[in-house]
């Protein structure tokens, strides 16, 4: 139906291959809705190309260039950024219902059924079953509640930092108003929770609707060889899903990575696959000794600047002890 639309957001590069594999994975599935990605004004021309061919609409969303309400919430909290630029969604009001996913999700098979529920519909939280995971909701565009859920923002931020605890905080009788906006196992399908949850997959996996690569380190983080189909990378986050991980590799390295050659040209770009160029790959080698760096216990816990910027960069790190504390700290209040 032309006025209903699944809608994503991508932040920066990274984030955007991971929408543009999603895109395919919708479109490959056959899904009659449109396609929407909102995106941020840091994703560079080429990226943008290769979304417009895949996307319905590209929407550029820069609250800090918008005259409107989201500009004066984000002078109060630059912290989240990058929830503001999520929370645009509300005012795609030209389609009447619309499903977010978030770019790290990847579609196993047709999910335009999910249209047939209500706002805000969504899938319980790995980490916290009383909140919903805020990566694949179903909601209905609208200025008033956009409106709503700023001032929301504003006044009582979020408990998480994120887009997850501005939403559980305003839909808040989500856990216990209506059995029906809790979406199903099969779209609440994570690496996570295959890894904890082994007998419930083992049971419900082989239905398995969405994968949501909620970890640390996402698909586009790996390196991918398209020959041997090999991927590469931490090694625990590999053989703990591998069959997805792959899935997404072999959708990205054959259906995106031959548009964004087309789009880059003479220019270098790391595709992330080890087939290229020498360069690239000298560049994939530091990226992942630095990523190796970054693994946990290996660091001391980031200042609140370093992680206020990994939020501005769309790095949200939803599974991380901060988000896992905050939420803590917020049911505690609840409990008093
Ligand atoms: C999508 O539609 C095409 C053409 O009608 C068909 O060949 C293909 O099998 C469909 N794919 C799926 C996953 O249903
Ligand atoms: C969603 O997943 C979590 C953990 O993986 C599980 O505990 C929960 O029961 C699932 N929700 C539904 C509605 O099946």
């Amino acid at each position: 139906m032309a006025d209903q639309a699944f809608v994503t957001l991508a932040t920066n590069d990274n984030y955007a291959r991971g929408a543009m594999v999603l895109g395919k994975s919708l479109r490959n599935h056959n899904t009659s809705k449109k396609l929407v990605v909102l995106i941020g004004p840091q994703v560079s021309d080429p990226c943008q190309c290769v979304l417009k061919r895949i996307y319905d609409e590209v929407r550029v969303v820069d609250v800090l260039d918008s005259g409107d309400a989201a500009h004066l919430a984000m002078m109060k909290r630059p912290d989240l950024g990058v929830t503001f630029t999520k929370l645009h969604c509300w005012t795609l009001t030209h389609y009447s219902k619309c499903v977010f996913m978030d770019a790290d999700t990847l579609v196993l098979s047709n999910i335009d059924e999910l249209f047939d529920r209500e706002e805000l519909s969504a899938a319980p939280d790995p980490g916290w079953p009383d909140c919903f995971n805020s990566g694949v909701f179903v909601y209905r565009p609208s200025i008033e509640t956009y409106g709503k859920l700023l001032e929301f923002c504003t006044e009582h931020g979020s408990f998480d930092g994120g887009d997850q605890g501005v939403l559980n905080g305003y839909f808040s009788d989500w856990a216990t108003a209506d059995i029906a906006k809790h979406l199903p196992f099969i779209y609440n399908l994570s690496s996570i929770a295959i890894y904890t949850y082994l007998p419930a997959f083992k049971q419900f996996g082989g239905n398995a609707k969405v994968v949501h690569f909620l970890g640390k380190t996402k698909p586009w983080s790996y390196t991918f060889d398209p020959k041997a189909k090999k991927i590469s990378g931490s090694e625990q986050d590999v053989s703990s899903n591998p069959t997805y991980l792959l899935e997404w590799w072999m959708l990205y390295s054959s259906s995106v990575v031959p548009m964004l050659h087309e789009q880059y040209g003479d220019q270098t770009f790391h595709s992330g696959c080890v087939e290229f160029l020498c360069s690239e790959m000298m560049t994939i080698e530091i990226e992942q000794s630095e990523s190796t760096l970054s693994l946990p216990h290996s660091l001391p816990q980031p200042s609140s600047q370093e992680r206020k910027q990994k939020w501005e960069q769309g790095q949200a790190d939803y599974m991380g002890m901060d988000s896992f504390d905050n939420i803590k700290r917020k049911l505690d209040t609840f409990l008093k």
